[in-house]
């Protein structure tokens, strides 16, 4: 069941606004090996929107995810800043949700009320709470006492 934190409504305007910059960036995706583009967008608490796109390499583990890149710009705009939401769009033939490794970087960042949200070109939107896409996370609470 979900907590009264999860209810937040997002307005229909922000998640279209969401929508919009998640398409911008996915238009310069550089995604010349997988050829699946990606474009994300996240709202921080304070209202602000940030977007990415995956950015590939040639040596393949170095490239980065759409997430991870909007978050990096995010944290390079503001500083670190709490997420109300991430819009995540693809051009795929189904939604696509964060990978591992980008819910645990949006876990950094996450208000316990944050939504994904995600679609196709065309498609409506599908939406999580976080806490349902990463339920037993790890985060900076679990190191509370261990650092020096
Ligand atoms: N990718 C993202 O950018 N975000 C996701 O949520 C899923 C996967 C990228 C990584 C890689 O460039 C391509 O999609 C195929 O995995």
């Amino acid at each position: 069941m979900n907590g009264p934190d999860t209810k937040m409504n997002l307005p229909e305007a922000t998640i279209a606004q969401l929508r919009r910059s998640a398409e911008a960036a996915l238009e310069n995706a550089y995604a010349p090996y997988s050829h699946f583009s990606v474009g994300a967008a996240i709202l921080t608490t304070s209202g602000r929107i940030f977007n990415g796109c995956n950015v590939e390499n040639a040596a393949y583990p170095s490239g980065l995810c759409a997430e991870a890149v909007a978050i990096g710009h995010m944290v390079a705009t503001l500083g670190p800043m709490h997420i109300l939401a991430c819009y995540v769009a693809c051009k795929g033939h189904t939604p696509a949700w964060p990978c591992g490794s980008c819910r645990q970087r949006l876990n950094e960042f996450a208000d316990t009320r944050m939504w994904v949200l995600t679609s196709v070109m065309d498609g409506l939107p599908e939406r999580i709470p976080f806490r349902d896409l990463l339920p037993h996370h790890f985060g900076a609470a679990d190191l509370e006492g261990f650092r020096s």
